[in-house]
């Protein structure tokens, strides 16, 4: 069994939208055990993620970069960072903004690098772009994590991009597997 923890912060219900839907993908593939937690219930947490086989880390984009609470939890994790808790665990990242752009890629970027902070092993988003409709697989073009953008007041990102976060949640379980599958030690 390979164990998948999506952890996120959505201030408005957007990103958390966007995190059930990469939790959907997740749970396509078999046995795989998966779980979301919200960064406001991490302390209850912490060995969850200490256990987990991947780590999906999700944050609204907020003023260009991830959000306050979800930077409380990166810092939070500098714990985990000392025991190198989470060295080799599969790691990868998605982000919701308002603007088609919003300036989602550096949270992307800070995501990664909170990866590499940890040792983990980073997998990115593998959907080629799959035009400019609402419904289009990723529509946004973002290869580094999953990107979604959802209208102000909608509750959640456009179809497209849902349905993106799904395949994204796919392919984070089955690289999980073939990682924990292929390791020597
Ligand atoms: C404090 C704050 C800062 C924001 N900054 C950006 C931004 O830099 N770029 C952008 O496109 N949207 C920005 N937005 C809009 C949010 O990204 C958007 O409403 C998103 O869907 C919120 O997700 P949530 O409901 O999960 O919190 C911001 C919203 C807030 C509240």
């Amino acid at each position: 069994m390979i164990t998948v923890v999506i952890v996120y912060h959505s201030g408005y219900g957007h990103t958390a939208a966007q995190a059930e839907a990469v939790l959907k993908g997740v749970q396509s593939v078999p046995e795989v055990s998966a779980q979301l937690i919200r960064v406001e219930d991490i302390e209850a947490h912490w060995a969850t993620l200490d256990g987990a086989d991947a780590i999906v880390f999700g944050s609204p984009t907020y003023m260009g970069s991830v959000s306050g609470p979800f930077k409380s939890f990166m810092d939070a994790s500098s714990r985990r960072w000392l025991q190198q808790a989470w060295k080799d665990k599969i790691a990868a990242g998605f982000t919701n903004s308002g603007s088609l752009s919003g300036d989602k890629l550096n949270t992307l970027i800070q995501l990664a690098v909170f990866a590499a902070q940890h040792g983990m092993v980073w997998v990115g988003q593998a959907e080629l772009p799959g035009g400019r409709a609402d419904e289009a697989i990723n529509r946004i073009g973002s290869m580094l994590g999953a990107a979604a953008q959802s209208d102000h007041g909608s509750g959640r990102p456009a179809e497209g991009d849902l349905a993106t976060a799904e395949k994204f949640g796919a392919r984070v379980a089955l690289a999980a597997h073939r990682w924990k599958r292929g390791a020597l030690a």
